[in-house]
């Protein structure tokens, strides 16, 4: 009776990735009222700046119109609907797409069209250059979402292009050649390469050398280039990011411009996933076009692109934001780490996004996807710790992991490290009584300390969460 959508399973809520925030949302953390629920470090949030925008909020009541300094312009505010969006909110926005590309490029504020979020932008574009049927190259391990985001509504397949840790997981232009050979002869219609620049969840950045040869790669064979910059302002330390916009400005660098398009958000960068706020800026007039037409099916509220219109234009608050982020998201990945480092677990150096990379391959019982999922379900469920298996991110190397540090307080970090430190102690120290294994869990407690000015509370799920509990209802609950 219904939809082959609505019967399939292309959401892909089946997945590990999802069953690990399951689990999370059964038995959730908190340092009095759970202390040994599970630690929720499976989602990609950046908690760690939130104050100083509570402080931009507080200090400009005029920018909101619930306010009763900013209510006389509720009426205009409320009514507007146009597709194009505020013209001061496309301004900001552009303005803080070039401060978090350290301002080396611009970008023209007509050439953005809003969407929900980057999974809209996603679609958006997936819809815009590609039928049903067609395929995108995808370099792994990427975000899982893309399954969701990029197939599932549009048709659109996912050829993986296989990156190892030989390189540190570097694209090379063999891997993509390979790829795109293997895609012919299977008769796959090609339509683009989708790239994530800082990548999602490697958190590391790509080189020029490497953008460079992307963009030769997609203009000799003649496919659409997607970037996925989400994560473009979520830098700390060097090297430092290099965006696609300014790779095509460069004079040695031959590009078909119509082939370039850029995926953007303020969920990482601003640390506002909530607000739904998804950019595409395509090169291409056409896609800018289609895509804002199309972008009726998700515009950014408008009382939302009020409120940002204004922080967004404060250039001096823009820049101290992204400097702050830039600071403390530094420190935390130094902490985590450091603690990682003291047990002898590896991670990929990185220096960008919200999480590590870390390679437990040496705590496998076999070097099989098998193997990974029975040591992530010791982690769920043993050390109550939900990290995401390198399988679901189709990391073709099993025994890798994202571990996702900025959506929780320092407190909650000790808590995972010394959680992580006593199993691997235990697995080292082998096989040790059933009894004793649960020792850790209560000598924790004794030990913690935790800022009573952060709330754990407010770790809550993601929008895209397959779970029913939305902040609003627990907060109406
Ligand atoms: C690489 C990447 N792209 C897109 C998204 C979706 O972002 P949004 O919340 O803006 O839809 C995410 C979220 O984790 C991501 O990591």
């Amino acid at each position: 009776m219904l939809s082959k959508i609505a019967i399939g399973d292309g959401h892909g809520e089946e997945s590990p990735y999802f069953d690990g925030w399951k689990a999370y949302e059964k038995d959730p953390f908190h340092p009095t009222k759970n202390f040994n629920g599970v630690i929720q470090m499976g989602l990609a949030e950046n908690q760690l700046t939130s104050d100083v925008i509570e402080q931009w909020i507080t200090s400009k009541p005029e920018a909101s119109i619930c306010t009763p300094e900013g209510a006389k312009d509720f009426m205009a505010i409320s009514n507007f609907q146009d597709y194009h969006g505020l013209p001061v909110f496309r301004n900001a926005v552009a303005n803080f797409m070039a401060r978090a590309r350290g301002n080396r490029v611009t970008f023209e504020p007509d050439r953005i069209v809003m969407s929900g979020g980057a999974t809209g932008a996603h679609e958006v574009t997936a819809f815009c250059l590609a039928d049903p049927g067609d395929a995108f190259l995808v370099p792994t391990p990427y975000y899982p979402g893309f399954d969701r985001d990029l197939r599932w509504r549009t048709g659109l397949q996912l050829v993986p292009v296989v990156c190892e840790s030989s390189n540190n997981f570097k694209l090379t232009t063999k891997a993509l050649e390979e790829a795109y050979e293997e895609a012919k002869e299977d008769n796959i219609k090609l339509k683009g390469l989708l790239i994530t620049n800082p990548s999602n969840p490697l958190g590391t950045i790509m080189d020029s050398e490497t953008l460079k040869s992307v963009v030769k790669f997609i203009n000799e064979k003649n496919i659409h280039l997607v970037c996925d910059e989400i994560y473009a302002g979520t830098v700390f330390g060097e090297p430092g990011f290099t965006s696609i916009a300014e790779i095509i400005e460069e004079q040695d660098v031959e590009c078909n411009r119509d082939l370039i398009h850029i995926v953007y958000s303020l969920s990482k960068d601003l640390g506002v996933p909530g607000f739904r706020v998804g950019i595409i800026y395509s090169y291409n007039d056409d896609v800018v076009n289609c895509a804002r037409k199309m972008s009726s099916f998700g515009l950014v509220s408008t009382q939302t692109q009020n409120l940002l219109a204004s922080m967004l234009s404060d250039d001096e608050f823009v820049d101290r934001f992204l400097t702050e982020s830039s600071s403390r998201l530094g420190k935390r990945y130094r902490l985590f780490t450091r603690g990682l480092a003291q047990i002898g677990i590896k991670c990929l150096q990185s220096n960008a996004g919200l999480f590590l990379w870390m390679d437990l391959r040496h705590l496998l019982k076999k070097q099989s996807v098998e193997a990974e999922i029975e040591l992530w379900k010791t982690i769920i469920h043993e050390v109550k710790i939900n990290v995401s298996p390198g399988s679901s991110f189709h990391c073709n190397e099993p025994g890798w992991f994202r571990v996702c540090y900025a959506n929780m307080d320092d407190s909650a970090v000790e808590v995972a490290l010394t959680r992580i430190r006593s199993f691997v102690r235990q697995d080292t120290e082998t096989k040790v009584p059933a009894a004793k294994k649960l020792c850790w869990q209560s000598s924790l407690k004794l030990r913690l300390s935790f800022n009573k000015s952060r709330n754990i509370d407010d770790m809550v799920m993601s929008p895209h969460s397959p779970l029913p509990q939305s902040p609003l209802v627990k907060a109406t609950m």
